[in-house]
């Protein structure tokens, strides 16, 4: 009988993989385990401490449905997430960011120049700018989908006084790859704190608090799919983002603009009688 050990246990376990095993599922398990093998014996892992790690994943997973996802938090929350991201973006293209829960698909389609913010009030922000390759060519007939918070901080999937599709749009670029829209700045608000995982932020003595930002999925044939954000500088979260999503080329400043002087080719040209920001931000994408 050969003896499993503390110094063998990963080597064994290595060992009880099928012959028509996937490679890549058996390199990626082995690593798993091996690394949670180091972890338990780095830490001195007690029973009790394992039996407190193993409730918090059934009360996870009581608490997940289809509208809440405890684990893809959890793995937000300990910057797992977003190393992914990392490790998957191409430094030539738009820094990949968190998804988040509440993109919903199927969202109404936004004219360029068109106003997302519909009957919301709230500083007046119009938002423009490329979706290229690369090369810096622009790429025709993209798909733009957006969404944001409302001026309240929730997303209308939280928020039973606001519209399935309020600030939700997709706009599809024309052949000079531009997007455009209106809408009012979004604001920080706090991710579900009340569950397993602000639970754990409370024991850390970590805030719930993300930077406020509009989200972004751009797709375009023969072209990698991009998921992302971005976010103001002044934003008094941006260096302390719960969910770790902020990347320096993903970071934008406001520029104020006179009330006014709104440009044609928005839907809101010439209607507007307050001050209002401008941002000016272009995407590329990678080919597949
Ligand atoms: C969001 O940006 O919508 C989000 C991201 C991660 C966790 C919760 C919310
Ligand atoms: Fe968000």
């Amino acid at each position: 009988m050969r003896e499993v050990n503390q110094d063998n246990i990963t080597e064994v376990f290595a060992g009880y993989f099928g012959d028509e095993t996937d490679p890549r599922f058996r390199e990626v398990l082995v690593s798993l385990a091996g690394h949670l093998h180091a972890f338990a014996k780095e830490v001195k892992l007690t029973h009790d401490e394992w039996r407190k790690a193993l409730e918090f994943f059934v009360w996870a997973g009581d608490i997940t449905t289809a509208e809440r996802n405890e684990f893809v938090l959890l793995s937000d929350v300990m910057g797992l997430s977003s190393l992914v991201d990392m490790i998957n973006s191409d430094p030539r293209a738009t820094s990949s960011s968190v998804l988040g829960p509440f993109h919903i698909s199927g969202a109404p389609p936004l004219a360029v120049g068109g106003d997302m913010k519909r009957n919301f009030e709230g500083e007046v922000v119009l938002w423009q700018g490329f979706v290229r390759n690369v090369e810096g060519e622009p790429i025709a007939g993209a798909e733009v989908d957006i969404w944001q918070t409302a001026p309240n901080g929730m997303y209308s999937s939280q928020d039973p006084d606001q519209e399935t599709y309020s600030f939700h749009g997709i706009i599809t670029t024309g052949a000079d790859g531009r997007y455009a829209l209106t809408t009012v700045r979004p604001v920080s608000y706090t991710v579900p704190s009340d569950g397993p995982v602000g639970a754990i932020l409370n024991a850390a003595g970590r805030h719930p608090w993300r930077p406020s930002h509009l989200h972004f999925i751009i797709k375009a044939e023969g072209y990698r799919t991009l998921v992302t954000e971005i976010f103001p500088d002044d934003d008094p979260y941006l260096d302390e983002d719960t969910v770790f999503g902020v990347r320096d080329d993903l970071v934008i400043r406001y520029r104020p603009q006179p009330a006014g002087t709104f440009p044609d080719g928005f839907e809101l040209s010439g209607k507007v009688e307050d001050a209002y920001s401008r941002v000016d931000f272009d995407f590329v994408l990678i080919g597949e």
